[in-house]
C-alpha cells in the first residue's frame, strides 16, 4: 500500500487501535479489514445467503488501494466498542431551559463518538424577552451559543478529535445583528462556525435596496425592521474581517428537501456541505480521483469504467453504514433509517486536474466538473435505485420527492462534496474540490526545524525537465505560488495554480458546477488575496446566490492570525 509519511502518522495518532499503554496495536492493513468486515456484515441483514466474504473483499480493496475512503469515525470505529460512524448530524434547540439542555448533551455524546454537530439556534426567543414561569428575561441565542461553546471545549472528543460545531441564525431573528458580530474577536465561540440563514425575502429585499422585518420566534409577531442592504453589508465586512460569518441560502436548502414531509431543513453539519432534518445524522465517503485515472499513450485520462464501479461500491458500502451504526440516541436512529440519507463525494480533484493537465481555474475545468459530477451523481443514484430493488425503498418515501415522480430508491441523498479534511491526507491527495494551497510549503517540525515539502507531481516534472533545485524549492516555498517564479516554464504555471492563484469567480464557478449534481451542498472555501475589498466579497456572495450554491464560506489571506495551513511567507 502506498500510504505517505503523513499518513501513516495520522493514523497513528488517531485511528489505529492501541493497547492501554497508549501503543499502536494495528496496522493500517488491519483497519481497513476492521473496517470492510464489520461494513459488509450488514448484507446479511437482506439476504441470508449473501457472499459476505466478497463483499468484504472489495470494500477492503477498494479502501487498501485508497480508491474511496469513507468519512473519519467509519474508520477509526467501524469494528469496535464505540461503533458510531457518522460525521454528521443536526440537533434541534427548542425554546426551552429543557430543550436548550436536552441539546447541550446530545451533543456532548456525539461529539464523544467523533461526530459533528449543527444547530439552529432561530427558534430561541430574543435576548430580554420575558420568561413566563420565573418572570425573568431571556438571554437570547448567543447567550446560549456561548454556553454550547463551552461544553464543547470540555468534551475533547474522547481524545480523537474536538467537535465541531455549526451555528445558524435566520435573518428575520430580532438578534441577528449580534449574531453577525459574535465571532469578531476570532478567539471567541472558537469551537462554532456560524453561518447566516437568508431567505428569498431577504434576498429580494437586499436587491430592491428595502428593510425586511424581525419577527420574535416565540410570538411570531413583528418586532421591528432593518434595511437588508445594511444587514447584508454587515455580513460581508465581518467575512471580509475574519472570514465569519458564512452564509447559508435557507430557502433554497428547503426548495432541494428531499422528504419535505418530515419537516422543514433548518441547520447544515459543521461544515457546511450536508443540511439535515432536526434528530438526522449522515455519513459521508469520498472517491479519490487520482486513483480513477488511466494512462493512454503518454496521457492521462478519466477512467470512467473503473469510476462507475466505484460509484456501485461506494454506494453499496455507504447505504450498509446505516445498518451496522450505532447510534448515540433513540431518536437519531429513528429518523436517520427513515431517510437513509448517504453523501457520496470525491477528493483528489484538484491533483486530477494536474494530471489531465488543465487549470483549475479554466472553463475547461468547469465543464469537467460538471460532466464528472453529473456522471457520479447519476451512477449513485443507479445503484441507490438497484438496492430500493433488493432492500426496499427508504421508509419515508411517501413524505419525499421521490414518490411524485415514482422513483424507487434506497437513499433520500446520496451524493455530497465534504472536505475531506483528515481522508484525504491518508489518501494522499488534495482534499475535496479545493485547488492546490501550495505547490511546495515549509512545515514546522519539532525543535524548530523546517521541512520542505513539494508536491510528487510538480517534483516529477521539474526533475523531467530539468528545473529542479533544492534552491528553488525553497524559494517557491517562500510564495506557495509559482506565478512569480521566473525559473518555472509558463505551460507549467498555468497549470500548477494554488488557492490564491486563483480568483475568487473561479472558485464559486468551480463551486456552481459541483452543486448542480450533488443532492446536499458542497464544501468550499473561497480564497481572497489579503488585498481584496469588501466589494469583492459581495461579487462572490450575489454570484453565488445567482449561480445556485446553497452557502458560502470566504477566507481572505492573512484575516486570521493563527492560519492552519500556511505558506512560507505567512509563517
Ligand atoms: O476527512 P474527514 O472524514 O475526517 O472529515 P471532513 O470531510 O474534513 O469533515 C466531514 C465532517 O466531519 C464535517 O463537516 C463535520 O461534520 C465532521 N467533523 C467534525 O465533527 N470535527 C472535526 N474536527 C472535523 C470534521
Amino acid at each position: 500500500m502506498a500510504l505517505t509519511e503523513n499518513a501513516i502518522k495520522v493514523l497513528e495518532k488517531r485511528y489505529l487501535k492501541k493497547d492501554l499503554k497508549g501503543k499502536v496495536v494495528e496496522t493500517p492493513n488491519g483497519m481497513f479489514k476492521r473496517v470492510a468486515k464489520h461494513i459488509a456484515k450488514a448484507d446479511k441483514l437482506y439476504n441470508k445467503n449473501a457472499d459476505v466474504k466478497k463483499i468484504e473483499k472489495e470494500f477492503y480493496d477498494m479502501m487498501e488501494n485508497l480508491e474511496f475512503l469513507p468519512n473519519s469515525p467509519t474508520l477509526m470505529n467501524a469494528g469496535r466498542e464505540l461503533g458510531q460512524l457518522s460525521a454528521c448530524f443536526v440537533l434541534p434547540v427548542e425554546d426551552s431551559m429543557e430543550g436548550i439542555f436536552d441539546a447541550i448533551k446530545n451533543a456532548a455524546l456525539i461529539h464523544k463518538s467523533g461526530g459533528g454537530t449543527g444547530f439552529s439556534f432561530s427558534r430561541l426567543r430574543p435576548k430580554g424577552s420575558t420568561v413566563k414561569s420565573t418572570g425573568g428575561v431571556a438571554s437570547g441565542p448567543i447567550s446560549f451559543m456561548r454556553v454550547f461553546n463551552s461544553a464543547t471545549e470540555a468534551v475533547k472528543q474522547g481524545g480523537t478529535r474536538r467537535g465541531a460545531n455549526m451555528g445558524i441564525l435566520r435573518v428575520d431573528h430580532p438578534d441577528i445583528m449580534e449574531f453577525i458580530e459574535c465571532k469578531k474577536d476570532i478567539t471567541e465561540i472558537t469551537n462554532f462556525n456560524i453561518s447566516v440563514g437568508l431567505t428569498e425575502k431577504f434576498m429580494e429585499a437586499v436587491e430592491k435596496g428595502e428593510d425586511y422585518d424581525l419577527v420574535n420566534p416565540h410570538t411570531k409577531e413583528v418586532t421591528g425592521k432593518l434595511n437588508a442592504r445594511e444587514v447584508f453589508q454587515r455580513i460581508i465586512e465581518m467575512a471580509w474581517n475574519n472570514g465569519e460569518p458564512g452564509i447559508i441560502f435557507l430557502d433554497r436548502l428547503n426548495k432541494f428537501n428531499p422528504t419535505p414531509g418530515l419537516g422543514e431543513i433548518e441547520s447544515t453539519n459543521p461544515c457546511g456541505e450536508q443540511p439535515l432534518l432536526p434528530y438526522e445524522s449522515c455519513n459521508l465517503g469520498s472517491i479519490n480521483l487520482t486513483k480513477m485515472l488511466k494512462k493512454v499513450g503518454d496521457k492521462y485520462e478519466i477512467d470512467y469504467e473503473k469510476l462507475e464501479k466505484t460509484v456501485y461500491k461506494a454506494v453499496h458500502f455507504l447505504d450498509n453504514v446505516i445498518d451496522v451504526n450505532k447510534y448515540p440516541l433513540k431518536k437519531i436512529e429513528e429518523m436517520t433509517k427513515s431517510t437513509r440519507k448517504i453523501g457520496l463525494g470525491i477528493m483528489g480533484f484538484a491533483d486530477m486536474l494536474l494530471y489531465l493537465g488543465i487549470p483549475y481555474n479554466s472553463e475547461e475545468a468547469v465543464e469537467l466538473a460538471d460532466k464528472l459530477m453529473k456522471f457520479i451523481n447519476e451512477k449513485s443514484k443507479e445503484k441507490s435505485m438497484e438496492l430500493a430493488e433488493e432492500r426496499g425503498v427508504f421508509p419515508a418515501y411517501d413524505d419525499s420527492i421521490y414518490k411524485d415522480k415514482e422513483i424507487k430508491i434506497r437513499n433520500a441523498t446520496t451524493t455530497t462534496i465534504a472536505p475531506t479534511g483528515t481522508i484525504s491526507i491518508i489518501g494522499g491527495t488534495s482534499s475535496g474540490i479545493e485547488p492546490l494551497f501550495a505547490v511546495t510549503y515549509v512545515r514546522n517540525v519539532m525543535d524548530n526545524d523546517k521541512l520542505i515539502e513539494v508536491h510528487p507531481l510538480f517534483e516529477k516534472i521539474a526533475k523531467e525537465r530539468g528545473f529542479y533545485s533544492k534552491e528553488l524549492m525553497e524559494k517557491i516555498a517562500e510564495e506557495g505560488s509559482v506565478s512569480h517564479i521566473d525559473e518555472v516554464p509558463e505551460d507549467i504555471k498555468k497549470i500548477f495554480v494554488t488557492a490564491h492563484d486563483i480568483s475568487p469567480i473561479w472558485h464559486i464557478k468551480m463551486q456552481a458546477a459541483f452543486q448542480n449534481h450533488v443532492d446536499n451542498a458542497v464544501s468550499k472555501t473561497v480564497n481572497f488575496k489579503h488585498e481584496a475589498t469588501k466589494e469583492d466579497v459581495e461579487e462572490v456572495y450575489m454570484l453565488a446566490y445567482k449561480l445556485g450554491c446553497k452557502g458560502v464560506t470566504i477566507y481572505r489571506d492573512g484575516s486570521r492570525d493563527n492560519q492552519v495551513l500556511s505558506t512560507g511567507k505567512t509563517n
